[in-house]
């Protein structure tokens, strides 16, 4: 598959390396390209080009930026370029306010979520929430020895959520659908609770699982 990574972080790198390990041509998109200069060099076969050109680029899309600069970025990327196209949500609504004991402020409430707000803005995209409960150095091929951990994930298109789960399946994940788009209310939050141990341990090494009966 063909796909595009908006975002130059931690995260953006992280999934565009994951796609090319696992043999998808991968362009990631930036305001900046020089920032992705080591990125492009380690990573011979991956391109860097600007927002427009990784979501033009892509069969499907990441989206792996600020949250507060998600619905900016996703404009810059340009709606004709997302129309109908699996557009997975890495991002959190993290506000710019410290913790408090350990817990990060979000700028939604539990009445809504960032890919929500972003779905009813680009509804000809078909957003699917992934990647987002977890840090970056777990985000691909994991090794817990536990097993396969859990991602959840969520979105209002069947078929988005196929694909979703068939690259997680590739990365090494099992997958949790929680539903449509409002199940991003429980999902995005999971990042905060991924986040305490570390903030108050220093603990960064975790992922979380499902367990069934
Ligand atoms: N870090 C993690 O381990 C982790 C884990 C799970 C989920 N997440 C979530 O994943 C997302 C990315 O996290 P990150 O740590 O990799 O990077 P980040 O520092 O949160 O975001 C960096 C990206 O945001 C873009 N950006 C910032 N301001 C912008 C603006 N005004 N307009 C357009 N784009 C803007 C930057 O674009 P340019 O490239 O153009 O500068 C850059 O690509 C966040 O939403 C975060 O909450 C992070």
């Amino acid at each position: 598959m063909k796909v595009g990574v908006i975002g130059s972080g931690d995260v953006a790198k992280a999934l565009a390396s994951g796609f090319l390990k696992h043999g998808h041509e991968t362009m990631m998109g930036t305001r900046e390209a020089a920032k992705l200069g080591e990125w492009a060099k380690k990573n011979p076969k991956g391109r860097v080009g600007s927002f427009s050109e990784a979501a033009r680029f892509g069969e499907a899309v990441v989206l792996a930026v600020k949250g507060a600069a998600a619905s900016e970025a996703l404009r810059g990327a340009g709606t004709a370029n997302l129309t109908g196209k699996v557009v997975i949500d890495a991002t959190n609504p993290i506000a710019d306010a410290p913790p408090t004991n350990g817990v990060l402020k979000f700028f939604t409430s539990l009445d809504d979520s960032l890919l929500e707000r972003l779905q009813r803005e680009f509804p000809d995209a078909r957003l699917v929430k992934a990647f987002n409960s977890v840090g970056s150095a777990f985000m691909v091929d994991p090794t817990f020895r536990t097993g396969r951990p859990t991602m959840f994930i969520c979105g209002n298109d069947d078929g988005a959520k196929r694909t979703v789960t068939g690259i997680l399946e590739q990365f090494g994940w099992e997958t949790a659908d929680m539903g449509k788009a409002e199940a991003a209310r429980a999902i995005e939050p999971l990042c905060m609770l991924w986040c305490i141990p570390g903030f108050l341990r220093n603990e960064w090494s975790h992922a979380f699982k499902l367990l069934r009966t």
